[in-house]
């Protein structure tokens, strides 16, 4: 290890000592990252997985725009909670159930994708009537504590039947497997659970907001420039970085995660390997990451705050 790296938190030290290619491919991998807001709603999560069975168990809805680490927070959980074989009992138990809501909200499909999620082929020529009862106790058996249903907004591709008929299947699971859901959406996915008055009753919210000009964006700066595999240290804990970051990204999670992972690699490309304000400026690299408009709108913006 060189001891020119030590601008790095201690485990990404070594990382920076790697060829330009191995450091470019590892920048390109997700990899979880504690950021204030996922760390809450994992705590909230967690606290829904002990929570006492009743007669009406909480249930959460998870909500936020596109990109803003809904999914990553549900994988995340569903990691802490892998499933588990039992060998005196033979059973295994599948804590976290995660189901991706398919494209078509029917009833048939939901069943079929709650299955796929505990691992069951696809179950062809069965009637909704057997598929209903044995996602039930399928459930039961593995003693699944809470069940994820992620990307709910494709929910509002049905028709208002469809919805209203999705939403008491919801109801009825539930009600009926007494284990909090989880719902995960865009803020209309929101609105479509908060129509019926039932779930409405039930549901509680925690909204992913974007990130601003704040504390807690300085925050996730300065973890940036401790992790990316850059040989020079970076000058990311300033003012116009923060204000270049967010107007590039509108503060959506995913975005500045892209944004920073192409400075990054545009830094080991050229030589610099460092990131300051300066590498926010390349259209070129910018180009693939927010469209044409946003880079003139937003280039207006910091001209006339400059000014
Ligand atoms: N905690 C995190 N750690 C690391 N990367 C994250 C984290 N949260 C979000 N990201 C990054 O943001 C990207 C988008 O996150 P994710 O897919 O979870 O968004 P989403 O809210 O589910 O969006 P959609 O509504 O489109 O499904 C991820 O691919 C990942 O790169
Ligand atoms: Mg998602």
């Amino acid at each position: 290890m060189t001891d020119f790296n030590d601008h790095l938190f201690p485990a990404y030290r070594e990382q920076a000592d790697l060829p330009a290619e191995t450091r470019i491919d590892w920048l390109r991998r997700d990899r979880w990252v504690s950021l204030p807001q996922s760390v809450a709603a994992l705590g909230r999560l967690e606290d829904l997985l002990t929570y006492p069975q009743r007669g009406r168990m909480p249930c959460l809805l998870l909500f936020g725009s596109t990109g803003m680490g809904k999914s990553e927070i549900l994988n995340r959980f569903a990691e802490l909670h892998t499933p588990k074989y039992d060998e005196c009992a033979g059973l295994t138990a599948m804590p976290v159930v995660v189901v991706q809501m398919p494209p078509q909200p029917t009833e048939e499909e939901f069943y079929t994708e709650l299955m796929l999620a505990m691992n069951y082929a696809e179950l062809s020529h069965v009637s909704l009537r057997t598929l209903r009862a044995l996602a039930r106790r399928t459930l039961a058996e593995f003693g699944t504590k809470v069940l994820v249903l992620d990307e709910i907004d494709k929910m509002l591709a049905g028709s208002p039947r469809q919805q209203r008929i999705f939403l008491n299947t919801v109801r009825f699971l539930t009600n009926d497997l007494k284990i909090p859901i989880v719902c995960a959406g865009t803020e209309d996915a929101r609105i479509a659970v908060l129509t019926d008055p039932n779930l409405a009753d039930r549901f509680g919210a925690f909204e992913l907001v974007a990130w601003r000009n704040d504390h807690a964006l300085q925050q996730l700066m300065a973890s940036f420039a401790g992790l990316l595999p850059l040989r020079r240290p970076s000058r990311l804990d300033t003012n116009e970085v923060r204000q270049h970051v967010i107007a590039l990204t509108a503060g959506v999670t995913g975005r500045i995660f892209r944004l920073m992972e192409a400075v990054a690699i545009a830094a080991i490309r050229d030589g610099r390997e460092m990131i300051d304000a300066g590498s926010f400026d390349d259209d070129q690299l910018l180009l693939p990451l927010v469209s044409m408009q946003v880079i003139a709108s937003t280039k207006r913006a910091l001209r006339r705050r400059a000014a």
